[in-house]
């Protein structure tokens, strides 16, 4: 197999850390874990959400790692050779491809829910938030998704500064997330701090962890499934091509357990400082993608230095997003890079004016064609229902088979290095039995077949 991958290499363990957790923490942790546990009415959900995380997702980073480091390549490449290696069919080169349209998608929306925080970090500092009541922040925010030339506006500028670091390679992304997630971390400690002396803490504690799981359906378990996915950045070649930029002799099973916990810890944090606001002030838990932009300012409008606090709370969540989407870009670029002979520098520019493209129908789904709905969701509806529910399981769940079932033990192992027989005999079990079998089921219960 190959000793390093064509595009580069991480400088150290801590920089490979530092990207995978910059890929993992992002909107997910801070925009949709809050909400969709809201709208899935919170404790039961949330623990569905962290068995998961240790169940599948952990076990399933592990794999895709591995599968990265050993394939050297952009996941398509990889998948192929892996494949070969094992004695398989070249066909799961497939899975390469569903991560890179699965990444694209993806990408196309997360772009334009960025361009809210960029739009965001304006308002702040300009002031309009102080003293604000619910029904004010409600408003502000009403009046910036309903506006679509804005929306586009700042959709455009995140793509360029995406498409912008995803073209300097390797050594860009690593100095970018270099200082973001340490400052990120201290900024949501600070307003967990500011929800704690509401007196609705309690209350919002208790929504977040208290299990009631009569309200629990089978989809808010798809939901929490396809969360785990989304916000490990599992299950579409992501965390793979990361991988393959890893140096031979890091220790992949104790680097993932840090990525997954940072992750879980920047996601609860992020829970904890605004459900105590939600209750607070009388708001919805369940009022969607709105929410936190609904509430936080409420938070940064009656605290000590709330404009600037705020400012560069919106600051940092550009910088975790943007830290997110260049790995949701970085297959497609990779793989044009190696097959198409095509210079980074093209190969961004092309993808990425694909996705800014195609960003424009989530764009408008948020006001001109909001009532134009297909099985009652909107154009951004559906492509996070047919990402993060349908795409990235069905992604995990071939990574896990792949790994479990596909790759020779022996290959495992000695990529692994994991020194205790039943530690890696633990991962080989959840990745071969319990992950397939979880997704496989949890997938066919919420589509009504069992
Ligand atoms: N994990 C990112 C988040 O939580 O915001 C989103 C994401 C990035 C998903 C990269 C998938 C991916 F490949």
């Amino acid at each position: 197999m190959r000793q390093t991958s064509q595009h580069g290499q991480w400088t150290s363990r801590f920089a490979f850390i530092l990207a995978a957790t910059g890929s993992a923490v992002g909107l997910g942790n801070i925009w949709k874990f809050p909400y969709i546990a809201g709208e899935n009415g919170g404790g039961a959900f949330v623990l569905i959400y962290l068995v998961c995380i240790l169940a599948i997702g952990l076990p399933i980073m592990i794999a895709e790692i591995m599968l990265g480091r050993r394939g050297r390549q952009s996941p398509i490449n990889s998948m192929r050779d892996l494949a070969v290696e094992a004695g398989a069919s070249r066909f799961w080169s497939w899975l390469g491809w569903l991560g890179v349209v699965a990444g694209f998608l993806i990408l196309s929306y997360y772009s334009v829910i960025a361009g809210w925080a960029m739009a965001y970090v304006v308002r702040v500092a300009s002031g309009v938030f102080e003293g604000v009541t619910a029904d004010g922040v409600s408003n502000i925010f009403g009046q910036l998704i309903a506006d679509p030339e804005k929306l586009l506006a700042w959709h455009s500028l995140f793509m360029i500064v995406t498409m912008l670091v995803v073209a300097r390679g390797v050594k860009g992304l690593e100095r970018t997330v270099k200082f973001l997630m340490p400052a990120l971390l201290a900024i949501l400690i600070l307003l967990v701090g500011y929800a704690m002396e509401q007196d609705a803490f309690e209350q919002g504690v208790l929504f977040l962890f208290q299990a009631d799981f009569s309200k629990v359906t089978s989809e808010a378990v798809l939901t929490a499934m396809g969360h785990a996915f989304f916000t490990l950045s599992l299950g579409m070649g992501a965390i793979m091509v990361y991988g393959s930029y890893l140096p031979r002799k890091v220790s992949i099973g104790s680097t993932a357990v840090m990525i997954a916990l940072a992750d879980t810890v920047v996601a609860l944090l992020a829970g904890l400082a605004i459900f105590p606001i939600v209750f607070a002030n009388g708001l919805e838990p369940g009022s969607g993608p709105g929410l936190i932009f609904q509430t936080l300012p409420i938070a940064f409008g009656h605290m000590a230095y709330g404009s600037i606090f705020g400012t560069l709370f919106f600051i940092l969540l550009v910088f975790a997003a943007w830290s997110s989407s260049i790995s949701l870009i970085e297959p497609a670029v990779a793989w044009l890079v190696e097959n198409k002979r095509m210079s980074r520098m093209r190969a961004c520019i092309w993808v990425g004016l694909a996705t800014w493209g195609l960003g424009i129908g989530t764009v408008l789904s948020f006001n001109l064609t909001a009532d134009i709905k297909l099985f009652d969701k909107t154009f951004f509806d559906i492509l996070d229902y047919l990402t993060a529910n349908i795409m990235l399981p069905l992604g995990g769940f071939s990574i896990a088979i792949f790994a479990g079932w596909v790759m020779s033990k022996e290959n495992s192992a000695s990529e692994l290095q994991i020194k205790s027989p039943i530690l890696f005999n633990g991962w080989l079990f959840l990745v071969k039995f319990v992950s397939p079998i979880a997704v496989a089921v949890v997938f066919l219960n919420a589509i009504d077949v069992i």
